[in-house]
């Protein structure tokens, strides 16, 4: 029926039907099916900073070096709660503009961390200046690029108002005698970055973050052996700042090693800072509360390893303790 050595006409017909079905199958349906996706409840539109923040993530070409993209794999589950689906990328899904797209975002290169979550895992706007304007600073041996020109200098008298001056420790500056400010570039991709948040899927349950792979089996013995593993979740949640040494970052992050406040045999004011933060003194950046993220068993898990850990030696706690301090503190800050 067909010839195609002699009917160029049903040649260039079948071309076309060939070329025809296949751009159904790769672009036409993906499309129309990405059309049907619908934002996950609680999922928040992007606010004008961070959609300003994403620009300035593309520009950066961050995507060469991060992903954000959760897979089905085992090798994933460090990354997120659960594996990414199509309803999360329903605002990002946006194009940036008419000439790039967004799932280039997704990245492929994972030189460093995925960051589908990395609001939840380092939810603090200090830290993220920091790291942004050198890495080293706050991850030892971070092979992450910096990005100083994201911030201006200052000098001390020109200083206004406004400006959020960033604690870099003496021995990353340039000029000793002048400050690091953030611009408004750097303040809106934190946004973004700080709003990185894997929403719950409906019908499951709270944040859920830290993955129960990583608690303990009770040994058998009983008490304190039930608590997760509290040098784990110290290295997931606080070491970023306070640094896996408990040596914290010299004029920024305080040290947790020798601090009066973990070895205090009155452990209340150590526990309020965990679930409400703390910023109390001008000479350190803001520390973020946990409340929301950390369960009572985590708490008094988190507490008993730095309270036993470099040097530091006092009575652990039980989640009895945090669950009392937690009631009085949230009902005082609701
Ligand atoms: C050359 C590769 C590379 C590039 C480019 C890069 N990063 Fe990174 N990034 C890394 C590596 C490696 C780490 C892990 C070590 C660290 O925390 O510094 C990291 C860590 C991070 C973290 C902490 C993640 C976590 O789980 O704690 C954030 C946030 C981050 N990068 C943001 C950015 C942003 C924003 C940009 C663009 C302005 C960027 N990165 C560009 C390699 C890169
Ligand atoms: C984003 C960075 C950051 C993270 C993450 C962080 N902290 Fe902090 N922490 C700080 C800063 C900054 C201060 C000092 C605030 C001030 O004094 O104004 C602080 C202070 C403290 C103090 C008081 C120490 C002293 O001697 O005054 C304790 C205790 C503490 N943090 C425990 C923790 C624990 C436990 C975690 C993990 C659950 C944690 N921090 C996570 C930044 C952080």
């Amino acid at each position: 029926m067909f010839n195609f050595h002699k009917d160029h006409r049903s040649l260039a017909f079948a071309a076309f039907i060939v070329f025809a079905g296949l751009s159904m199958l790769i672009a036409v349906l993906p499309a129309y099916q990405m059309q049907k996706t619908s934002p996950l409840p609680g999922m928040k539109e992007m606010t004008e900073a961070q959609k300003k923040g994403l620009s300035v993530y593309v520009s950066e070409n961050c995507m060469a070096c991060h992903t954000q993209q959760v897979r089905n794999i085992e090798m994933d589950n460090v990354w997120g709660e659960r594996p990414s689906v199509a309803s999360d990328y329903y605002y990002t899904k946006m194009r940036p503009d008419i000439w790039r797209q967004s799932p280039s975002l997704l990245g492929s290169e994972r030189t460093g961390p995925d960051l589908s979550n990395v609001g939840r895992r380092q939810p603090g706007r200090e830290w993220h200046l920091l790291h942004l304007y050198n890495p080293r600073i706050v991850v030892q041996g971070s092979v992450m690029p910096a990005y100083p020109w994201l911030f201006t200098e200052k000098d001390p008298s020109q200083l206004g108002p406004d400006d959020i001056v960033v604690p870099v420790p003496e021995k990353y500056l340039k000029h000793k005698d002048r400050k690091v400010v953030a611009t408004q570039e750097v303040m809106d991709l934190v946004a973004y970055l700080q709003a990185l948040k894997q929403v719950d899927l409906p019908g499951t349950e709270g944040p859920g973050f830290i993955p129960s792979s990583r608690v303990k089996e009770p040994s058998g013995e009983k008490g304190a052996a039930a608590l997760p593993d509290g040098e784990a979740l110290y290295m997931q949640t606080c070491a970023a700042c306070h640094q896996a040494d408990g040596k914290g970052v010299p004029g920024a992050f305080p040290p947790l090693a020798g601090s009066p406040v973990v070895n205090d045999e009155n452990y209340e004011t150590f526990i309020r800072i965990i679930l409400l933060g703390y910023d109390a003194r001008a000479e350190y950046g803001v520390m973020p509360g946990f409340a929301g993220q950390l369960a009572d068993e985590e708490i008094a898990a988190i507490v008993n390893h730095e309270r036993s850990s470099w040097g530091n030696k006092a009575a652990p706690i039980s989640p009895e303790d945090v669950k009392r301090i937690r009631d009085y503190a949230m009902q005082l800050n609701p």
